[in-house]
């Protein structure tokens, strides 16, 4: 008779207890995790290319975060900063207007987590424009509060949770790979300005939108790319028109595209910007950051919450910028991602499975598709080599309306020799599936 591990009584113990709705990617265990690997409870390694879903780019349990929080809570861990002012929430807010100027003058509101973020931002935009309508994307994923689940595109994140906040309108992304059928990048970024414009004769007056908002990096939707002219139409648009442009930075900011938000890889300045995820290595802290007039326009008690900026996430988000820069880690996803793309063009050429490579920094996204056509999803191949990767020691994400892309988001502490091995495996996986010739049929993974 096998004996049961550890990790199958740990998933016994979750299924009884835990609501279903509440989906894992895959099952892995954690007993311990530290920079780039986790060790189960079992004790068996596995090095981390999901980073908790783009949490911890500067790696599991950095020494200076843990540090700051245990001190931390020695003093206080909680006043709301609501009722008293406290220094840690001060010096982050001045830290991100430092990194992240939204013009010259720039002010921020803190918050627990990223769908927390995206509402605040709208109700500031509102409040700045007097408007209401709302205009977002098609696989955008903004989180799941009422306002972020209906800014949300995937209908698998929100089946029976309606009705939903009205007055938000939809285009579709500007997903050249995708859409751009035999168009060259400038013919089809062309068209989608095109088709942004014509929104405002077909879709909402732009008179009464408050505010566009986008990712410019999809995460969740499939790391697609929003092109460079597109996005200063976008920004000429509203300007134009008096509205709000906000860039959900949540799962590209903080290192992950050599920067500290992925704006500033475009020269883009948003309006207003939301973040969360890897700003405070793990603690749950999240921050909407603007121009100080337009974030001032929000009135006294119609943002804020009991637990906004919490001291203990507060210590760990200054520590966790702190590390990223004195290890200059935007430099570094630079170089990982050029090593995690030159490795999938590799494997590109000989593997008419891989559609495209795609990304900036080390956010890079692998598509697969059949038959050399980007509109024929592989999701088999993808979901197979993600559970064959769990098997080899390797934790990996899917991403995309299809789950037909793996996307990379590995810590950025990673040294080349783990970010090596984990890429050896995924080839391995895929040579596995298609020197096989076929694939087996594969049980659909609930989403996260
Ligand atoms: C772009 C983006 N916005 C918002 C969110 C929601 O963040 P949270 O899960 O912290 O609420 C996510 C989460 O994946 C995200 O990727």
């Amino acid at each position: 008779m096998t004996e049961i591990s550890q990790s199958e009584k740990l998933l016994a113990r979750r299924k009884i207890c835990v609501a279903d709705g509440v989906g894992v990617f895959n099952t892995v265990t954690v007993k311990e995790a530290k920079g780039a690997l986790i060790t189960d409870v079992d004790g068996k390694e596995f090095i981390d290319f999901a980073g908790g879903i783009g949490v911890v780019n500067a790696g599991h349990c950095p020494e200076p975060v843990v540090k700051a929080i245990q001190e931390q809570a020695a003093k206080y861990i909680h006043t709301s900063f609501n009722v008293v002012t406290y220094e840690p929430y001060i010096a982050l807010c001045e830290q991100l207007a430092e990194i992240l100027p939204h013009g010259d003058h720039t002010k921020s509101m803190l918050v627990s987590m990223g769908a927390e973020a995206v509402e605040n931002a709208i109700k500031i935009a509102r409040q700045a424009t007097k408007r209401q309508a709302v205009l977002c994307y098609t696989s955008a994923y903004h989180g799941r509060t009422m306002m972020a689940m209906t800014l949300t595109s995937k209908i698998n994140y929100k089946i029976n949770c309606g009705p939903f906040a009205p007055e938000v309108y939809r285009l579709p992304f500007p997903n050249y790979y995708r859409y751009a059928d035999g168009d060259t990048l400038e013919e089809y970024t062309i068209q989608e300005l095109k088709r942004l414009r014509e929104s405002g004769l077909n879709l909402v007056d732009p008179k009464n939108l408050a505010a566009i908002i986008i990712e410019l990096i999809q995460g969740e939707g499939g790391f697609n790319v929003a092109p460079q002219k597109y996005m200063e139409g976008l920004r000429a648009f509203c300007d134009k028109h008096g509205i709000m442009l906000i860039f959900d930075e949540v799962q590209s900011g903080f290192g992950r595209t050599g920067k500290w938000a992925s704006w500033q890889n475009y020269g883009v300045v948003p309006d207003i910007s939301t973040y969360a995820k890897s700003l405070g290595s793990g603690m749950p802290i999240g921050a909407v950051v603007g121009k100080a007039d337009v974030m001032d326009a929000a009135l006294p008690g119609t943002i804020g919450g009991t637990f906004i900026g919490n001291p203990l996430s507060c210590v760990a988000a200054l520590a966790t910028i702190q590390f990223i820069k004195d290890n200059n880690l935007n430099e570094r996803a630079n170089e990982i991602g050029e090593i995690i793309r030159n490795r999938f063009l590799e494997l590109q050429k000989h593997h008419s499975e891989i559609g495209d490579v795609r990304g900036i920094g080390a956010m890079i996204g692998v598509e697969f598709i059949k038959e050399n056509d980007p509109t024929h999803p592989n999701k088999a191949l993808c979901t197979a080599i993600i559970e064959r990767c769990a098997q080899n020691g390797l934790i990996l994400l899917n991403a995309g309306n299809y789950k037909n892309v793996i996307r990379i988001l590995c810590p950025l502490v990673i040294t080349d020799q783990q970010l090596i091995q984990g890429l050896d495996i995924i080839e391995e996986a895929l040579l596995h599936y298609k020197n096989m010739g076929r694939l087996q049929p594969v049980e659909t993974q609930p989403s996260f």
